[in-house]
């Protein structure tokens, strides 16, 4: 009896200390997330830029936001950063604050609530970065983006062009990649580009594919610190929609091409990501040279006949970001404290040599009319080519 009831009194001290530590270790669980990875402030909005370059869209703008993306994203860097490796954290919101132009919103601010969390440690050489060029640009402005970005992710790039430089290839160890496409700026031509491309990216394993054009400066640990939000065997397709509202076109790959299909598409000359699970999905219609049968059916150009496949057959949607950026917007407007914060920035080019990014640094705009060399040594200061002294005064 005695030592039954010690047995059962040391049973219950037991069982409440056990309970008792189960509750202190819950306690950190019940509490309302940290606010210390935020951005303090929401970012002044920069507008999505109308562009002419698609007559065929034929939507009427009330349709704006009807389709719009279901998720937005914010993050943090972690410590590992330092290391080339990025950790964020990332909770997805009620999309309708991107779609006014904060693509940050803030952590558990007004309207914004928790749905999912995904973490992936995600490095550079998990992302396959494709470089849309052509053999007459190669001078004026492949070299200037060999001498940035690109000697920053040089394993990684390649850069897709429609003729043979092994004098460039040589010089500059760059990965240059002749599709044997045509040179013509025909929708033929860039499908085809587009298509070799693709199945490079397949072949690669690597777990993002991220297509930029020869007039974009990509912002490499920007892209890292977006692409680690989400989770490379998801279905992503990150971009900036070229229109408000999604385009029409006449569905001819499903059907007999009485019916006609509404899709966003991200705009190429801006620059988009695609996760290896969607890009996987898209084989049917995208790899070993359907993506050009495809094109053709839609006689659509290569980046609408991406949103096609993504949006119109595959029913993924466009997640629409402003942080990428085309030669078709204002990008004087661009206010200079967030263009580092940007993952895409392009220029005017010869026939809008004024539209350029307000940004002031090492280089006059004499030096340097694109403004890349001096966002390339705002972000990379040690660089040998760097002006050493008074990188921020004015130029
Ligand atoms: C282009 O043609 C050359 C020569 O025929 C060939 O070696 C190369 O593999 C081709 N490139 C592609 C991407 O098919």
């Amino acid at each position: 009896m005695y030592i039954a009831s010690v047995g059962v009194s040391k049973f219950c001290f037991l069982f409440s200390l056990a309970f008792c530590g189960l509750l202190l270790l819950l306690i950190p669980a019940l509490q309302p997330p940290s606010h210390q990875v935020i951005r303090p402030q929401p970012r002044a909005p920069v507008r999505p830029t109308q562009t002419s370059q698609l007559h065929h869209a034929r939507v009427p703008a009330a349709s704006v936001n009807a389709e719009g993306s279901d998720s937005a994203s914010w993050l943090s860097k972690s410590s590992a950063a330092q290391e080339g490796v990025i950790k964020t954290v990332v909770t997805r919101t009620d999309s309708h604050s991107l779609m006014r132009g904060t693509d940050f919103p803030l952590f558990g601010g007004k309207g914004s609530y928790s749905r999912s969390r995904t973490w992936e440690l995600l490095a550079f050489k998990d992302i396959f970065i494709a470089v849309k060029t052509t053999r007459k640009y190669h001078k004026s402005r492949l070299e200037l983006l060999i001498k940035t970005w690109v000697s920053q992710a040089k394993e990684q790039t390649y850069i897709f062009t429609d003729g043979e430089d092994k004098e460039l290839q040589m010089r500059t160890g760059a990965n240059i990649i002749n599709t044997n496409c045509s040179a013509a700026h025909t929708r033929q031509a860039l499908c085809c580009k587009m298509s070799v491309e693709y199945d490079k990216f397949i072949e690669s394993q690597k777990k993002w594919f991220c297509h930029v054009d020869d007039d974009n400066y990509l912002i490499l640990p920007r892209l890292l610190q977006l692409l680690s939000s989400y989770h490379h065997s998801q279905d992503v397709y990150l971009g900036r929609p070229s229109l408000d509202h999604p385009i029409e076109a006449t569905e001819r790959v499903k059907s007999d091409g009485s019916v006609s299909v509404k899709f966003w598409f991200a705009t190429g000359g801006a620059g988009f990501c695609i996760s290896r699970g969607l890009a996987l999905k898209m084989s049917p219609w995208a790899s070993l040279g359907n993506f050009i049968s495809t094109a053709e059916k839609i006689r659509l150009p290569d980046d609408c006949t991406i949103g096609y496949i993504i949006e119109a057959l595959l029913e993924v949607t466009l997640t629409h970001t402003h942080l990428f950026h085309s030669h078709l917007e204002n990008l004087r407007k661009l206010p200079t404290d967030t263009v580092l914060e940007q993952v895409t920035l392009s220029y005017g080019g010869f026939e809008n040599t004024q539209n350029v990014v307000s940004i002031v640094g090492g280089f006059s705009k004499t030096d340097d009319p694109t403004r890349f060399k001096t966002v390339h040594c705002l972000l990379y200061a040690d660089t040998d080519w760097c002006p050493k002294h008074n990188t921020h005064s004015k130029s």
